[in-house]
């Protein structure tokens, strides 16, 4: 019975230097004797939200503010499905939606309910609220089952509770790392602009990730409408020749550059100063080269790690790994635009990653995650971090 187990991980939490206190819904206390906690915890167990232990606190707030870190083990069916649509009718749901800190779920019952789609409807959303999960192990079930649902071994969440709270590995501390993101505006005249589809999601996941890594980060960013990260120096730019300056002028410092931006190829050759008045007939519009700002920091590379991106639409390889070398770059991060749900604009991407001699495909993923597992890919493959 994983209500058991929840004992046996609380006594394995304490031994690893943990402060535990423990909540109990009204059903967990049908199974196991909240004394049972207590003397493992050696702390007060609260089962009643109205049930004041010290009158100077309420308790389900002084909790949430209090933890560093809530695990909800075993949680059942009915407590994710509250968590997941805000109920608040006991201690432990009370708390949960009064912290801000870190929550972890450990799923357990039985598994055709761990597999019912309200259940799993339930899991995503919580999922998407940034809650983690500790997924529940396959083995023979309290109710008499085979299958998914047994609520993972106290050794191994202790294990990933220990993990959690070691001090991050920070491989980028001291190195400063230069991202561009989203795109360029190419000025027509003073009231039209040739751009892209570029949101900057891209380019902000891979400075975040940079940043979460240690680097001091300088992101160079064009016309975007989403939050501006912090913690990085940030220079908005317009135009591909705003951002080729930008950059340049960083570029010496630079130990590592990521170009996630999407830099206009072309702009108009005369840009206008007045709007341009429509005519009766049909207009062209001359457009020049803009400089390749990727194929110059390549040219001037001496110690900086230069990684660009390939938006591609077909033969995603070949266009990559031709512009690995073209533009003597170290990385190509290449993904296909050609489809909707990555790429322009979504919140998910799906990437090769070319190196010289190095090629690893992702499977489709949040761009944030992704942009962590391509640093860490990329850092591991040149050696800046063991
Ligand atoms: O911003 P999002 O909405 O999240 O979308 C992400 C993205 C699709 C924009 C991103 O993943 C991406 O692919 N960025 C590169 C887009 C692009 O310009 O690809 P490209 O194949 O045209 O250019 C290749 C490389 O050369 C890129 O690193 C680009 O920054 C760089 N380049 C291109 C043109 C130019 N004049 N100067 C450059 O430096």
């Amino acid at each position: 019975m994983a209500v058991y187990k929840a004992v046996a991980l609380v006594s394995k939490l304490t031994q690893a230097g943990a402060v535990v206190k423990v909540m109990m819904t009204e059903s967990a206390t049908k199974f196991v004797n909240p004394l049972s906690f207590q003397v493992m915890s050696k702390h007060d167990v609260y089962t009643d939200t109205f049930d004041e232990k010290d009158s100077n606190v309420i308790a389900h707030i002084d909790l949430a503010d209090w933890a560093d870190l809530i695990i909800v083990a075993p949680a059942t069916a009915n407590v994710i499905g509250k968590l997941a649509n805000g109920i608040a009718d006991n201690m432990v749901t009370t708390t949960l939606l009064a912290t801000t800190k870190p929550v972890w779920i450990a799923p357990a019952m039985n598994v055709h309910m761990y597999e019912h789609p309200a259940v799993i409807r339930n899991i995503d959303r919580l999922y998407k609220d940034g809650i983690r999960f500790i997924e529940p192990s396959a083995g023979f079930l309290a109710c008499g089952y085979v299958g998914k649902g047994r609520l993972e071994e106290p050794e191994k969440i202790t294990a990933l509770v220990a993990a959690f709270f070691q001090p991050k590995k920070l491989p980028l501390k001291g190195k400063k790392v230069i991202v561009s993101a989203g795109p360029t505006l190419e000025r027509i005249d003073p009231v039209r602009y040739l751009s892209n589809f570029s949101s900057g999601k891209m380019g902000f996941a891979m400075a975040e990730a940079a940043r979460d890594l240690g680097a001091d980060v300088v992101l160079v960013h064009g016309p975007v409408s989403i939050p501006i990260p912090n913690g990085m120096r940030v220079i908005s730019v317009e135009s591909a020749e705003q951002m080729y300056e930008a950059i340049l002028s960083e570029y010496d410092k630079a130990d590592i550059v990521v170009k996630a931006a999407a830099v206009a190829d072309y702009r108009p050759k005369h840009p206008a100063t007045q709007k341009i008045k429509k005519t009766s007939t049909d207009q062209g519009l001359e457009l020049e080269r803009t400089t390749d700002i990727l194929a110059s920091l390549g040219a001037k590379k001496t110690h900086q790690l230069l990684v660009g991106f390939a938006a591609e639409t077909n033969d995603v390889a070949t266009y990559a790994t031709g512009k690995l070398e073209k533009k003597n770059a170290d990385f190509i991060i290449a993904n296909d635009v050609s489809k909707t749900d990555r790429g322009f604009g979504s919140e998910q991407n799906t990437v090769t990653l070319y190196g010289r001699d190095f090629e690893r495909a992702f499977p489709s993923m949040d761009k944030k995650q992704l942009a962590v597992q391509l640093f860490e890919t990329i850092l591991t493959q040149s050696g800046v971090a063991e």
